[in-house]
């Protein structure tokens, strides 16, 4: 399977990519960024490099560039920053997903007259909140933000039903650097359901990719539990 995945040059999307690369599943991984990529970067056979030089312009975006794309199966949206940037966390991942959907439409696709549809995986997180009425103590526009992408993100996969779905993740803290001390301390501190390490999120979002989930919406426990099972299984 083919495998798009937006935001694979920051610290989570880049674990993201090693892990989906990892999958035999998996064919082609294609990583759309802003700017061109090293082939130290890129590091595997498996990986393609598309520019997208402005997220807020597809307009811009040339039909070959779609073509190259269109007959992908799944999409991992790990591109967010830490701050009250709406374009970045809101708006690119909304037109995105409209302007990729068109495309779905307008051409026929590779695995047409299967069941599959096309897998938008996002990368939100634990302290998210979707519901913009809640009273919140900290943070409260971020996490509102984030949550309206979060709700819009599933209304338009069941707008879209026939074709498209999505699942949401929400990690909470995520460690990096392996079996650390510290790492272990805040895993004890916080427990599974607000710690995850790297890997482990990175595993399970390459099962995700491939066989899909239950529920659209995953929390931190059960993508921890997950991730651990397919590291242990050499995911
Ligand atoms: N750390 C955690 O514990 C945690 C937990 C849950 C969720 N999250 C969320 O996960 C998201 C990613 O976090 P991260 O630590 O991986 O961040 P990061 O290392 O800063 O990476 C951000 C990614 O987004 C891309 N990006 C940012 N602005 C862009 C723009 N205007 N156009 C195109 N690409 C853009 C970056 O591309 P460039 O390389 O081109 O800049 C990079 O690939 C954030 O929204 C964060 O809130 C984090």
């Amino acid at each position: 399977m083919k495998v798009l995945i937006v935001g694979a040059t920051g610290s989570i999307g880049s674990v993201i990519l090693q892990h989906v690369v990892r999958r035999h599943d998996v064919t082609q991984v294609i990583a759309l960024t802003r700017r061109l990529l090293s082939d130290h970067e890129i590091g595997d056979k498996k990986i393609k490099n598309i520019v997208i030089k402005d997220f807020g312009d597809l307009a811009k975006v040339q039909d070959e560039t779609w073509e190259k794309i269109q007959d992908a199966d799944a999409l991992v949206w790990a591109m967010g920053t830490y701050d009250l940037n709406e374009e970045v966390n809101l708006n690119y991942p909304l037109s995105f997903q409209e302007e990729f959907a068109k495309r779905l439409l307008a051409f026929p696709r590779k695995r047409e007259g299967t069941k599959d549809k096309f897998r938008f995986i996002l990368l939100s997180g634990a302290f998210v909140e979707p519901d913009q009425s809640r009273r919140l103590y900290y943070l409260w526009d971020q996490r509102r933000m984030k949550g309206l992408l979060h709700t819009k993100t599933i209304e338009f996969a069941e707008a879209h039903r026939d074709f498209w779905e999505a699942f949401i993740i929400r990690p909470g803290g995520i460690l990096s650097g392996g079996d650390t001390y510290l790492n272990k301390a805040v895993e004890y501190i916080f427990g599974r359901s607000l710690a995850i390490r790297s890997e482990e999120l990175g595993a399970f979002v390459g099962g995700l990719v491939v066989h899909g989930a239950q529920q659209p919406v995953i929390e931190n426990l059960e993508i921890v539990e997950g991730g651990r099972k397919l590291l242990q299984e050499g995911m």
